[in-house]
């Protein structure tokens, strides 16, 4: 079967991503965000996110045209994300995709966000192609969620997810309570550099036995964010200066912990040795170190796809068609719409 030539429109949260690949080949991946313009309100604005996509998508998926050397006229199919995300954002996204679609006559995929993140690891071609079964955890500010990998195309298991806040939005919400800005993940981190995360032992959600029965595979970040918020004003109450470094170092363990032991008892569970971690948050090193690290002493092979490829992206989009249709998957009729709680 040829190698399909794909054009990915992902809108979910806030970022613009055009993808275009041959295959399994990345041709251009151009994202534009307006992370800038959610930052005086310390999280992603959802009204503010739709009008940003639609002035970002004209000229991105221009840019990515641009620099792929592909012609629209070329395209063997346009993919477009229809959810899980912000219903007014994807549907700024989904309106472009039919447009395009329809007026150049091709072929269009409506394909879900997560599922797209874990073909993401596709593109990566440093690495040897991704082995069946494997556990993926995707841990950004909108998603965090576990699932079991059977096939790609076919077989896509949501084990868990967060019950409340995103992993990434809890690390948003606590930078904030520390007077940090926001996105405050990298705030977070640059603040824990000098900080001792063995300082405070914040809870571990959903991490007691009496939770695992029923939740194994799923998180609670609320509770955390709780806790922090609470420590801080005990501090601030008692008239003591608030050790920032130890706050970050400790609430930062606590979410790394919490995530990798859940990760690492689905691919114990169910006999299966390989992680793939997807998600803007994977930027955190510590989560990446410790994710290796234990990883490694239950023989389990850690794949990380680069970056550029975690946080959303169109190309993730276009690379799942591409699988798709290479799989022999029919297009989507053109009813769909925007399903902000779309089942993987
Ligand atoms: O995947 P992503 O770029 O997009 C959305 O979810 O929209 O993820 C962004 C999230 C934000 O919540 C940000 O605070 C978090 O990822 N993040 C991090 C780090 N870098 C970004 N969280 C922890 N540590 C980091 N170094
Ligand atoms: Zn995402």
């Amino acid at each position: 079967r040829a190698e399909p030539l794909v054009l990915g429109i992902e809108t979910s949260c806030d970022e613009t991503g055009i993808g275009i690949v041959r295959g399994r080949t990345l041709l251009s991946n151009t994202i534009a965000s307006s992370m800038d313009e959610h930052a005086r309100y310390g999280g992603v604005v959802p009204e503010v996110a739709a009008r940003a996509h639609l002035e970002a998508l004209q000229p991105s998926i221009e840019a990515a045209l641009t620099e792929s050397g592909v012609a629209l006229t070329d395209l063997d199919a346009v993919a477009v994300t229809s959810g899980p995300g912000l219903a007014g954002a994807l549907m700024v996204g989904i309106g472009a995709a039919k447009a395009l679609a329809v007026s150049l006559e091709k072929p269009l995929y409506a394909v879900n966000h997560l599922v797209g993140h874990i073909a993401a690891d596709i593109l990566d071609t440093d690495a040897p192609p991704l082995e069946y079964p494997t556990v993926a955890l995707l841990v950004s500010g909108g998603h965090t969620s576990l699932l079991l990998v059977r096939d790609l195309t076919t077989d896509v298991e949501l084990l868990g997810e967060t019950m409340d806040d995103a992993a990434g939005e809890a690390f948003d919400k606590v930078a904030r309570l520390l007077g940090l800005p926001y996105p405050g993940g990298p705030e977070i981190d640059r603040a824990a550099a000098s900080g001792d995360q063995k300082a405070i032992p914040f809870p571990r959600g959903l991490s007691r036995a009496s939770d695992m029965a029923a939740h194994r595979y799923d998180f609670s970040f609320s509770g955390l964010k709780t806790a922090v918020a609470r420590w801080v004003e005990l501090r601030e109450a008692a008239g003591e200066p608030v050790p920032v470094g130890d706050v970050a170092a400790s609430f930062r363990e606590a979410v790394v912990d919490v995530l990798v032991t859940k990760a690492l008892a689905a691919c114990r569970d169910h006999g299966v040795p390989r992680l793939l971690l997807g998600g803007g948050v994977i930027a955190n090193r510590r989560l990446r170190d410790v994710a290796l690290e234990r990883a490694e002493a239950e023989g389990v092979t850690v794949r990380i796809p680069p970056l550029s490829l975690c946080t959303d992206n169109g190309a993730m989009i276009a690379a799942l068609t591409s699988e798709l249709i290479m799989s022999g998957r029919a297009p989507s009729t053109l009813e769909f719409g925007a399903d902000s709680t779309l089942p993987v």
